[in-house]
């Protein structure tokens, strides 16, 4: 016992006179381009240079991150990665394992990580049980964005189930509103239509079918019932909607053209930094049918193993920094999304993410609380990804069947199921 704290206490003093010796520069790979989330990267390049280091950007424009990881793999592979990327989910035990990542014990047991994060985040930050990332935030997905004048003028209250939901669209589209803003990029879709599932199955079906990838989940009448859901709403979009980014999705409900959007709470962030307000210029619902379960994203940046003495030092800096309460309160002001570390107060936060806050702590009690599928929380991008590509077909392909969508699921799921990996 003597002897680990004398060791904690050493290597305090160490890290301590290291961070003042040496300035040193971050390069941070990340997709936060948008208005909510550029103002968030904001706060954590103030943080960093208020401590001397700098950070350089490595922004990558494109929602989801898709863009942000094939550059990613391109510059590991030429041996030069950034200090840090954003990655997340069992993606950060697969790049573990190609052994490139820096090992982050040190700043974890200097703050504690284990007793300040939920264990199913820390988790997944360590591989081989030490870390080698740190969560930024807690996103919820299965949320329903409502611009409220345009829910006034249909004369309907907020939806809570599918029925009441399309009723909405339906008067909406009647009033002249496009009901449904929609982003036609298939990680969107995918997004929508996880929503879907956790609202027409339930979360147990949910982590039947996309967490377990049970054959027998992904191709059922519960999963035929939600890619028939799902296609309805394509209805209630609009016809510009192929290739458009969700923030302008977003947009479209902020002005009032559109009447809602499916989308996690980085959507919340635009209302925020557009100047609107939750309850009075906007409603945050769950999307129909999930009002007791909660799809959770967890956004965190891994660290990459690297030389230079002086990077190193801003590096473990970077971690050090993301996990302090002050930055986890101001990030996540801005973000949309709530706090990951323990001992934020959320007397600052809205009615959403003080909803996202409680729901959070209520699922996981009652084990209603699922990784997002479409954000890559239950799979690795492979498996996602052809997941995501069927989903996607099927919404733009008016002539495939249910059937043959659930083909593709259960075909996607093979490769996993094959090895016999547990997620
Ligand atoms: C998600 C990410 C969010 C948000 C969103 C849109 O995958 O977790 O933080 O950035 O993409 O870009």
């Amino acid at each position: 016992m003597g002897y680990r704290w004398r060791g904690m206490l050493a290597a305090t003093a160490l890290w301590a006179v290291a961070a003042c010796a040496w300035a040193g520069q971050v390069e941070v790979l990340h997709w936060w381009t948008s208005g909510g989330e550029s103002k968030s990267v904001e706060e954590l390049k103030r943080l960093l240079a208020s401590q001397g280091h700098t950070w350089r950007d490595f922004a990558v424009v494109g929602g989801g991150g898709d863009s942000a990881m094939s550059v990613l793999r391109a510059r590991v592979l030429a041996g030069n990665p950034p200090a840090a990327a954003q990655i997340k989910g069992p993606a950060i035990q697969e790049w573990g394992r190609l052994n490139v990542l820096a090992d982050l014990e040190e700043v974890a047991t200097l703050q504690k990580w284990d007793a300040q994060l939920p264990r199913v985040v820390a988790d997944v930050m360590k591989v081989n049980g030490r870390y080698v990332a740190v969560p930024v935030n807690v996103h919820r997905v299965n949320w329903l964005w409502i611009n409220r004048d345009a829910l006034l003028k249909t004369g309907l209250r907020v939806p809570n189930t599918w029925d009441e939901f399309f009723a909405v669209a339906e008067k909406m589209r009647q009033i002249g509103i496009v009901p449904v803003a929609h982003g036609g990029q298939s990680w969107q879709e995918f997004t929508t239509f996880e929503s879907v599932v956790l609202g027409v199955g339930g979360a147990e079906f949910y982590r039947r079918a996309f967490v377990d990838l049970e054959p027998g989940a992904l191709r059922s009448d519960t999963m035929s019932r939600s890619l028939q859901t799902f296609r309805r709403i394509k209805d209630y979009t609009d016809a510009r909607a192929p290739g458009r980014d969700w923030n302008v999705a977003t947009a479209m409900v902020i002005r009032g053209e559109a009447g809602m959007q499916f989308m996690g709470d980085w959507a919340k962030g635009e209302f925020l930094a557009a100047g609107k307000q939750p309850a009075k210029d906007f409603v945050c619902v769950s999307a129909p049918g999930t009002s007791r379960a909660y799809s959770f994203n967890v956004d965190s940046f891994a660290m990459f193993r690297l030389k230079d003495p002086a990077a190193i030092q801003a590096q473990k800096a970077l971690a050090a920094t993301i996990m302090r309460p002050e930055f986890q309160e101001s990030f996540n002001l801005n973000k949309g999304s709530i706090p990951v570390g323990a001992g934020v107060r959320m007397d600052r936060f809205d009615l959403c993410a003080q909803e996202s806050s409680a729901y959070f702590a209520a699922t996981a009690m009652i084990n209603t609380l699922v990784p997002s599928i479409a954000h890559l929380m239950a799979q690795p991008a492979g498996i996602e990804g052809a997941m995501r590509e069927a989903v996607a077909a099927y919404w733009n392909n008016e002539r495939m069947t249910t059937d043959e969508t659930m083909t593709r699921l259960v075909a996607a799921a093979k490769p996993r199921l094959a090895k016999g990996i547990k997620p």
